[in-house]
Formats: structure tokens, sequence, C-alpha cells
């Protein structure tokens, strides 16, 4: 007779029946008659019990003799277990060693975030980097459900590219054969292309910034949606992400239930940034908002963490603040009709201090007026001549944005700090493991 070989998460089906189940050790306890093995299967958590009395010498022998992170098969009857944050455990009749483990760095007690990123290739193995990069995982999937449903064709942009539309200051140079060439800060100038050619296409792919900040909202390398739509003016775009975002938290909220609990996130707070519509500021009255409550700022200046932070928490939700000044965004904005001095674009602010989770714009179509900005900004004609064509074979109005996957995976995780929306986090001072 074949025993079953399951997974963790498949427990509920299983209760009565003796199973195999290939897991690791987190940590044990028990006293001269029991075992008790906190097991992992990469699929979930659960509770492993041997009794001496139920099994041969030798089977609790080793159960005893287990160190943290030995790899085994145990096999054993499932039974519900009302007391466990996890509802079953197993009762271990056989235990096979698969892989040793000694001396295993990181024990059950506290560790400093610097010791456990070193250590971020075992790290991963724990409860909280556990929960978030599952939560990652709903939403980059509920991602593609999302643009695929709204017809969407992903389109991949080029990681080495030539030019560089989000600012100089910021990049990562490598030779390509002989040529200067950039790791891309961005698939949008990429995705514009794919609008008219598809209509509506979303880019995700890494995004590299060498900027020299180290806060909690920064990664040097980190991933981003940008989706692109033509025909579609600002107040079409902001609708789109704003249904966008809800989804994916909906989807969370429906899928990650146990991970949301693990990582003591509050669902109810949530739930309530899926209420849509999404309040829409204008910069002008931000500032002004920002000065009647005493700060220190001007007409001109882009916010800081203060202020975004300040900003979403009047609201209780995600807010867009609409039209920033010219001067401070990118060449590609398109300019208002009727004031100069700003760009019709768009930022999506979280509440609780997470932050900028996106950025977008309408673009501007006007070949000439694009052409001197390029000149301007000092970024070479010759790198865009290809983006320029775009605006003099059959241009449309388009507008696009993109979602920082890691500020959206803290702001949903509530986690404190951006490194743990990453697997493998590059910031200033970290580019191993
Ligand atoms: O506002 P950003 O720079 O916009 C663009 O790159 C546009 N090309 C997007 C578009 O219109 N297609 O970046 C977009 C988002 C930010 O709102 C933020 O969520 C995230 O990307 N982001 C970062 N996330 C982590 N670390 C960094 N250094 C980030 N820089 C931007
Ligand atoms: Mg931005």
């Amino acid at each position: 007779q074949t025993i079953p070989m399951i997974q963790i998460k498949d427990a509920s089906k299983y209760v009565g029946q003796r199973v195999k189940i290939g897991a690791w050790l987190r940590h044990k306890r028990g006293s001269g008659k029991m075992a008790f093995l906190q097991l992992r299967d990469g699929s979930g958590f659960f509770q492993g019990v041997v009794a001496k009395a139920d099994v041969p010498e030798d089977v609790f022998e080793t159960a005893k003799e287990l160190k943290q992170e030995t790899s085994m098969y145990v096999y054993g009857v499932i039974h519900e277990d009302a007391r466990s944050d996890f509802g079953y455990e197993i009762k271990i009749d056989q235990i096979e060693v698969i892989g040793e483990s000694h001396d295993y760095p990181i024990t059950p007690k506290e560790h400093g975030t610097e010791f456990l990123f070193d250590e971020r290739h075992l790290y991963l193995r724990h409860i909280k980097p556990y929960a978030t990069l599952k939560i990652r995982n709903t939403i980059i999937a509920a991602t593609y459900e999302f643009f695929n449903k709204e017809g969407f064709i992903k389109l991949d942009a080029p990681l080495l590219t030539g030019s560089a539309p989000e600012g100089t200051t910021e990049l990562f140079e490598t030779d390509y054969f002989g040529q200067d060439a950039y790791l891309s800060q961005t698939g949008q100038l990429y995705a514009e292309a794919g609008a008219m050619a598809f209509s509506r296409v979303f880019t995700f792919g890494p995004a590299f910034r060498a900027e020299k900040s180290k806060t909690r909202r920064h990664l040097n390398e980190f991933w981003m949606i940008e989706p692109e739509m033509a025909f579609f003016h600002q107040e079409q775009s902001l609708e789109l992400q704003e249904r966008y975002v809800a989804f994916l938290i909906e989807k969370v909220l429906e899928e990650n239930d146990q991970e949301l609990d693990m990582l003591k996130r509050d669902k109810e707070l949530l739930k309530s940034y899926t209420q849509l519509p999404f309040p829409r500021i204008s910069y002008d009255d931000a500032i002004k908002l920002l000065q009647d409550n005493d700060f220190d700022v001007e007409w001109g200046v882009d916010f800081g963490s203060p202020e975004e932070t300040f900003l979403a928490n009047h609201f209780s939700k995600p807010v867009f603040v609409v039209n920033f000044p010219k001067a401070i965004k990118a060449f590609y904005m398109k300019r208002h009709p009727e004031r100069e001095d700003v760009v019709i674009s768009a930022d999506l602010l979280a509440p609780e201090g997470y932050g900028e989770i996106i950025g977008g714009s309408e673009r501007d179509t006007d070949y000439d007026y694009l052409k001197e900005r390029i000149i301007n900004d000092g970024l070479g004609v010759e790198e865009y001549q290809w983006y320029l064509d775009l605006r003099k074979y059959g241009s449309v109005p388009h507008s696009g944005f993109g979602l920082g996957l890691e500020r959206m995976v803290t702001f949903v995780t509530g986690e404190e700090h951006i490194r743990e929306a990453i697997p493998f986090p590059r910031t200033m001072n970290r580019l191993r493991p």
C-alpha cells in the first residue's frame, strides 16, 4: 500500500490518514516522554508529535537528536488540533533524516536586522519573510489577472538601454561592447511604443536606480509594473489605478488571511482602503494644506516623507496628488493646457507612512516640445529619436503609470522597511547574498 506524500497546506484533507511529508525542523521542545517538532515544508507550518510510548525506541531517539533545520521525511496520521495556530498536527511514527544541519545560525532568540540580512539566504525560511513573500506572490499573480481581464498584454522591456528617462544622476552604467549602456530605470518608453501597437500594455520587471538614499522606502533594484494605455486621458488612468490597487488589496485579503495574521496586519484597516474612489487633491491645494498645518514648504518643492505621510493620513486612504510642478517632473509628462508651470501627473500616496506607491502621468504628444525638453535635460536626442518617432506616426493621447511592487508589498503587509518586501534586497550597503 502506498502512503500519500502530501504538503502541510493540504493536511485538512487527510485527517485520520497516514501520510508522508518532506519537511524541515524549525525547532523542538519535549520531555522524556514526548517530542514536539515544529515543522515547515514551504507550503505551511505545523507540529509533529512523537510519543515515546507509541513508537519504536529508535524513532523517539532520532526525534530527540534532531537539530534546527534538519530535513526529513516524517510519517504519521493527521489529526485535528484546535489549540494550534495551524489547526492540524501529525502524530509521527517514523522519521527518515535526509540532510543534517549543525549550528544553524538563526536561533529562536532575537537577532539584529543586519545579521538577518547577512543570512538572508537562510532567513527566507522564517515566518516573517515567508508571509511577506507569499503576499508579494499574490500581488504579482493578481497583477497579471487584473490586466489580462482589462485587455492588456504584457510587453517585456529591455533591461540594458541607452536612455535615462528618469534623470541622469541615478544611473548604473555598464559597457556594452564599447558603447555606454545603463541598467534600465523604467520600461515606460518601450511601453509607450507598445501601447501604439497593442493599445493597452504593461511591463513588469526590475528597475535600477543608483540613488544614494538610505531610507526605509528605497531600494537600488526594485520591481515595477508599468501599464500604458492609448486613448486614455489622466482621469481614465486614475480610475484604472484605483481599481487596480483595490483589486490587489482584495486579493491579498482573500488569499493571505493566515499570512496577514502572522504579520499582525490590521485587516479591517486594509479593507477600508478598498473603498473607491480614492480622494484627489491638486499639488497646489496640497501645498496649502501642508502650510496650514505648519509644514515649512513652498510651491515648487518635491514632497519628502513627512509631507507624504501627512497628506495620506489626512484622508485616511490612499490619495492622488495631481498636477505637479513641471520643473520637478520627467520630460515626457503632458503640459497642462492652461498652466505653463504644471504637468498632468499624479502620484498615489499610501497612508500610514508608506509613501508614493504609484507615479504616473498623461504623456505629451508634441514632437517639437518633447525634442526641446530632451535637449534641455541634456539627454541626447539620437538616443530618443525612436521615442520621438511615436509622435510622428499616428500619435494619440495616452497615459500610463508605474507601481513600485515592493512599496505596495510593504504597504499591504505593514512592514517597517522595504528590504523585507524583496527576496534579496539591493541597497547602498548590500550586494550580497
Ligand atoms: O515615480 P517613478 O520614478 O516613475 C517612473 O519610473 C515612471 N516611468 C512610471 C510610469 O509612468 N510608467 O517610479 C514609479 C514608482 C514609485 O511610485 C515607487 O512606488 C517606485 O516606483 N519606486 C521605487 N521603489 C523602491 N525603491 C526606489 N528607489 C524607487 N523609486 C521608485
Ligand atoms: Mg515618482
